[in-house]
C-alpha cells in the first residue's frame, strides 16, 4: 500500500477553513500519494466533496484516519482525534503550541511527528510555506472589510451637490504582513490612513502605501527589530511615551485596527479604555492580536464589543472569515512543505532530521518532545 494523506474535517464551531484544495489534492495525487478527504471537509471553504473527489481524492470518514501516514489539518488535533491515529503518522497544521505543553506532549507520546506551520522559519525557500504571511495578509483585508461593514459612515470622501462626505481617517497598529494589507485595504476604499509600528523597518513599507507614519521613534526604536524581522518587547519608558502619542492621535480617528504581535508573548495593550473614550461617537475598533491577550482594552473574542461607545471588533479567526480564499493559500502552503519531505524514488515521507525547516517547525518526534523551544532536549544533550 502507498503512503496515504488523510485530509481532517475541522471541528466547525472552531475552524471554517480546510487543509486541502483540488489543485494540492491532484499535486498530491501526482506525488504517487492516496489523498482522503474526510465528508464535508471543505464545505465552510465552498469546496463541495465532489471536487476533492474529481481531483482523485477518496471522501472518507473520521476512521480512516487510522491509516493516514500524513494528516492534513488547521489546527491542532484535539486528544480524541489523536487517538484516532497511527504511531509515526506526521501531523501538519497551525499547532498554537505557546503555553499548550500537555496538548504537544499528548502528541509526542501518541508518537505522532507533529509539525507547527507557525514556526516556519521567514527565508527564501520558505517563503510559499509561510502560512503566518499567508493568512495574515486575508486577515488584514478581511479587518478593514468588517469594520467598513459596522461603521456608519462611508469610508471615501463624496462630493456630490448635496454636500461633501469626509473620508474616514483609519489608524493601523502594527505594520507586519496584516497592517500592511489593512492599510493598502483602506486606502482603495478611500479613508486617509495612518499607521504605527515599533521597527524603523516600516516606516518606509507604510508610506509607500500612502499612509502617514506615526511612532516614538528614539533610539530604543532604531534597535527594535530582531534579525528574524519581529519586534521586541518594549520598555516601559517606551510603551509610556507611545501611549501619549497614540491617545492624542486616537482621539481623532474613526477607525482603528491593531495587529500587534510579539513572537511567543502576549499581545502588547495599545488601546485604553480611556483612549477608546476620547473616540469619536460611533468610532469602530478591530483587535486582530485578540486571540493573544488583545492589543485592545475591552476586546472580547468572537464579539463585537460595545465599550465607551466604541464597537471593538474580536473575531479571533479573520482569515476564517475569508475561508475560501485562505483556504486556498493554506493548502498550498501545506503541500509545499510536505513536498520538501518526499522521496520522490519510493513516494514516500522522509523526515531529514536535518533540514533547517524541519528542525525550526518538528515539536515532536519518535514518542518524545523535540523543539528546544518546548521543553525537548537536542540530541546529545544532557
Ligand atoms: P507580527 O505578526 O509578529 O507582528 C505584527 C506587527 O506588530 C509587526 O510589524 C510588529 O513590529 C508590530 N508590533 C509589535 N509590537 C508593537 C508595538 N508595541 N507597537 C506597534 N507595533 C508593534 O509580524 P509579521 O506581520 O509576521 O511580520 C514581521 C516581519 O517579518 C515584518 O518585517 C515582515 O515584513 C517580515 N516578513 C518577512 C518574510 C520573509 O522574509 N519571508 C515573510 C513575512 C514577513
Amino acid at each position: 500500500m502507498g503512503t496515504i494523506v488523510f485530509v481532517a474535517r475541522e471541528a466547525a464551531d472552531l475552524e471554517t477553513r480546510v487543509s486541502a484544495s483540488p489543485e494540492t489534492v491532484k499535486k498530491m495525487k501526482g506525488l504517487g500519494f492516496d489523498v482522503i478527504v474526510e465528508a464535508g471537509a471543505g464545505g465552510l471553504s465552498r469546496i463541495p466533496d465532489g471536487e476533492f473527489e474529481a481531483a482523485g481524492a477518496r471522501i472518507g470518514t473520521a476512521a480512516d484516519a487510522a491509516s493516514a501516514d500524513v494528516v492534513l489539518k488547521v489546527r491542532r488535533p484535539a486528544a480524541a482525534e489523536i487517538a484516532g491515529y497511527k504511531s509515526g503518522a506526521v501531523v501538519i497544521a497551525i499547532m498554537d503550541p505557546y503555553g499548550n505543553d500537555e496538548a504537544v506532549a499528548g502528541m509526542a507520546s501518541a508518537g505522532l511527528s507533529a509539525f507547527a506551520m507557525e514556526l516556519m522559519p521567514r527565508i527564501t525557500r520558505a517563503q510559499s510555506m509561510d502560512v503566518l504571511s499567508s493568512q495574515a495578509n486575508l486577515a488584514g483585508y478581511q479587518a478593514v472589510i468588517e469594520a467598513a461593514a459596522v461603521y456608519d459612515r462611508a469610508m471615501p470622501m463624496m462630493m456630490t451637490a448635496a454636500g461633501t462626505v469626509p473620508a474616514a481617517k483609519v489608524f493601523v497598529m502594527g505594520a507586519g504582513v496584516a497592517g500592511l494589507q489593512a492599510i493598502a485595504t483602506a486606502r482603495r476604499l478611500g479613508a486617509a490612513v495612518s499607521a504605527t509600528d515599533v521597527r524603523p523597518a516600516a516606516k518606509e513599507q507604510v508610506a509607500s502605501l500612502g499612509a502617514k507614519f506615526i511612532a516614538v521613534e528614539d533610539d530604543e526604536f532604531k534597535a527594535a527589530e530582531t534579525a528574524g524581522g519581529y519586534a521586541k518587547e518594549m520598555s516601559k519608558d517606551y510603551q509610556a511615551k507611545q501611549a501619549a502619542l497614540v491617545a492624542e492621535h486616537i482621539a481623532k480617528q474613526d477607525i482603528v485596527i491593531t495587529t500587534a504581535l510579539i513572537p511567543g508573548r502576549p499581545a502588547p495593550r495599545l488601546v485604553t479604555r480611556e483612549m477608546l473614550k476620547a473616540m469619536k461617537p460611533g468610532a469602530i475598533a478591530v483587535d486582530l492580536a485578540v486571540e493573544r491577550g488583545g492589543n485592545i482594552e475591552g476586546a472580547v473574542a468572537d464579539q463585537v464589543a460595545e465599550v465607551e461607545g466604541v464597537k471593538v471588533i474580536g473575531y479571533a479567526n479573520m482569515p476564517g472569515r475569508v475561508a475560501a480564499s485562505a483556504s486556498a493559500l493554506y493548502a498550498k502552503n501545506l503541500l509545499t512543505f510536505l513536498e520538501t519531505m518526499v522521496n520522490k524514488d519510493t513516494k514516500t515521507v522522509v523526515i531529514n532530521l536535518d533540514d533547517e525547516l524541519i528542525k525550526a517547525t518538528m515539536l515532536t518526534y519518535a514518542g518524545d518532545v523535540v523543539h528546544p523551544a518546548f521543553g525537548g532536549a537536542k540530541k546529545g544533550d544532557n
